[in-house]
C-alpha cells in the first residue's frame, strides 16, 4: 500500500478539513531546499516547512551532531537534574539574545514558549504581592494554540470554537496613543503586554516599524508593564538581524523562541526572562515556585541541534546570506508590486509577502487554495494566508533557486482572472 492510503487509515491533519482537502503529499525525503516525494517528484519548500527551517533540509552537521547526542544521552528528566547541551545551549542563546535576558525556561514548541511567558508574567505579579488580571496583545496577533496563546492571539476562524473558554485580553493596534490610553485606563491591572515584534506573521505577514515596537517598550517603562516578545517567527534571523527586537534597539522582559531554534529539526521551544523576574520566584515559600514542565523540558536532543544551529550562524555566514537574499526580495518586491493584481508588496530579510486582489479576504479566502495548487503542480511550496502569497524560504537557498520562485510567482499571477 502506498503511503497516502496508509496516511488516510489512521491520519488526521493539522489545519485540514479532511473531508475536502486535497490527499496529502507524501514525502520521503529532504535535501537542501527540495523535498521529494515517493514517486521522484521534487518540490522546493517556500516556506520553510512552516517557518522552522532554515539551514537547509538534512544538513550533514546537523544530522551529526544528533547522531552524536543520540550516542551519549538521548534524554533525561530535567526537574532535579541537568545536563551539559541545555547549560551549553542557554550559555549560547545568553550570548546572543538582547541584553537582560539572561534566565532561560525550555518547553516544547511556540505555543508552549509563549503560554509559558503569559503564565511567568502572571505569577510574577502575585508573587510581587500585586494582583494583575489581565494582558494586552495587538489585532491581528497569532501566537499559537494552547489556550492562553489563543487568547492573545486575534480573534480568527481559529480561534471562534473556544472563544468562551479564553481569558480576557485586550487589544490594541499599532497606535501609540491609543495603546497609552489603554495603559493609563488599566493601570496597575495588565500583567504584560504580548507583541510579534516587527512582523506579525500568520495574521497576514504584516510588518512593523521598529519605532512602535522601540514605543511599546518606553510605555512599558513608563506604566509598569511587561514585555514579552513572541519572536517564535522572528528569532534566529528571519528579519535580518538575529532578533527582531534589535531592529528597535531594545530588550523585552521575556522573549519566546522556537521555530528556527532547532533549525527545523525538532520541537522544542523556550522562553527566556530577566533576572528581576527569575527573582520573583525565588523563596522559602514554595507556593511560589513556577509549577510549569514538560516530559521532555531540555530534550538534549533537541538542545544538540540548537547549539549545531548556532555554530552554523558563524560557519555558513547565515546573517550575510539573508540580507543578500533580502536586496533581492526587495529588488522583485518592486517589480511585481506593479503588477494590477498585487498590492501592498512587502519584505523584511528572508520575507516577501504580497496581498492578491481579491473579492474575498481573510484565511479562508478560496484564492490562497488555488494558487497553493497551482504552485505546487509547479513544484513549488508556497501556503498562502488567504489572499497572502509569501515567499519565505530556508537562508541557504542559491540565488537561482530564488529566481525560479520569483519566475513562477510573475507567470502563475500574470495567469490570474480577476
Ligand atoms: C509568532 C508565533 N507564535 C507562536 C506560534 C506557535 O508555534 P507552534 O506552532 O510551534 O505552537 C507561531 C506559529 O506559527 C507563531 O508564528
Amino acid at each position: 500500500m502506498n503511503l497516502v492510503k496508509r496516511d488516510r487509515k489512521h491520519l488526521w491533519h493539522p489545519y485540514t478539513q479532511e473531508k475536502t482537502a486535497p490527499l496529502p503529499v507524501p514525502i520521503v525525503r529532504a535535501k537542501g531546499v527540495w523535498l521529494e516525494t515517493e514517486d521522484g517528484r521534487k518540490i522546493l519548500d517556500g516556506i520553510s516547512s512552516w517557518w522552522v527551517n532554515i539551514h537547509g533540509h538534512s544538513h550533514p552537521f546537523l544530522n551529526e551532531a544528533i547522531a552524536r547526542q543520540a550516542a551519549e544521552l538521548e534524554h533525561t528528566i530535567f526537574a532535579g537534574f541537568t545536563h551539559r547541551p541545555a547549560i551549553e545551549l542557554a550559555e549560547r542563546l545568553v550570548d546572543v539574545l538582547p541584553a537582560g535576558l539572561t534566565r532561560v525556561f525550555y518547553s516544547d514548541n511556540g505555543s508552549t514558549a509563549v503560554e509559558v511567558a503569559l503564565k511567568m508574567a502572571y505569577q510574577y505579579w502575585q508573587n510581587c504581592g500585586e494582583e494583575r488580571k489581565t494582558f494586552v496583545a495587538l489585532e491581528n496577533a497569532y501566537h499559537g494554540d494552547t489556550f492562553g496563546a489563543m487568547a492573545a492571539s486575534d480573534k480568527s476562524s481559529f480561534t471562534k470554537p473556544f472563544q468562551d473558554l479564553l481569558c480576557r485580553v485586550l487589544r490594541a493596534d499599532g497606535d501609540l496613543e491609543k495603546l497609552e490610553s489603554l495603559f493609563r485606563k488599566h493601570e496597575g491591572e495588565i500583567a504584560a503586554i504580548i507583541i510579534e515584534p516587527m512582523l506579525q506573521g500568520a495574521g497576514g505577514m504584516i510588518i512593523w516599524q521598529a519605532e512602535f515596537v522601540k514605543g511599546v517598550r518606553e510605555l512599558c517603562d513608563k506604566y509598569n508593564v511587561l514585555m514579552i516578545a513572541d519572536e517564535v517567527l522572528t528569532g534566529f534571523g528571519r528579519t535580518g538581524k538575529m532578533f527582531a527586537c534589535e531592529h528597535a534597539e531594545i530588550s523585552p522582559d521575556m522573549i519566546c523562541l522556537s521555530k528556527a531554534l532547532t533549525a527545523g529539526y525538532l520541537p522544542f521551544g523556550a522562553t527566556v526572562a530577566t533576572e528581576d523576574i527569575y527573582g520573583a520566584f525565588l523563596s522559602d515559600d514554595r507556593a511560589k515556585t513556577f509549577f510549569h514542565g514538560h516530559s521532555y523540558t531540555a530534550n538534549p536532543l533537541a538542545c544538540a541541534v540548537a547549539i549545531a544551529s548556532l555554530k552554523l550562524f558563524d560557519s555558513e555566514k547565515s546573517l550575510e546570506r539573508v540580507s543578500a537574499i533580502s536586496e533581492k526580495f526587495r529588488s522583485f518586491a518592486k517589480t511585481i508590486g506593479r503588477m494590477p493584481m498585487v498590492e501592498n508588496a512587502r519584505t523584511i530579510g528572508a520575507v516577501a509577502a504580497f496581498d492578491i486582489v481579491s473579492s474575498e479576504t481573510g484565511y479562508l479566502a478560496t484564492i490562497g487554495q488555488r494558487l497553493y495548487l497551482e504552485f505546487l503542480d509547479r513544484g513549488i511550496l508556497l501556503r498562502p494566508l488567504g489572499n497572502v502569497l509569501y515567499f519565505m524560504p530556508p537562508y541557504s537557498i542559491s540565488d537561482d533557486e530564488i529566481d525560479r520562485v520569483f519566475g513562477e510567482i510573475s507567470e502563475v499571477l500574470n495567469s490570474l482572472e480577476i
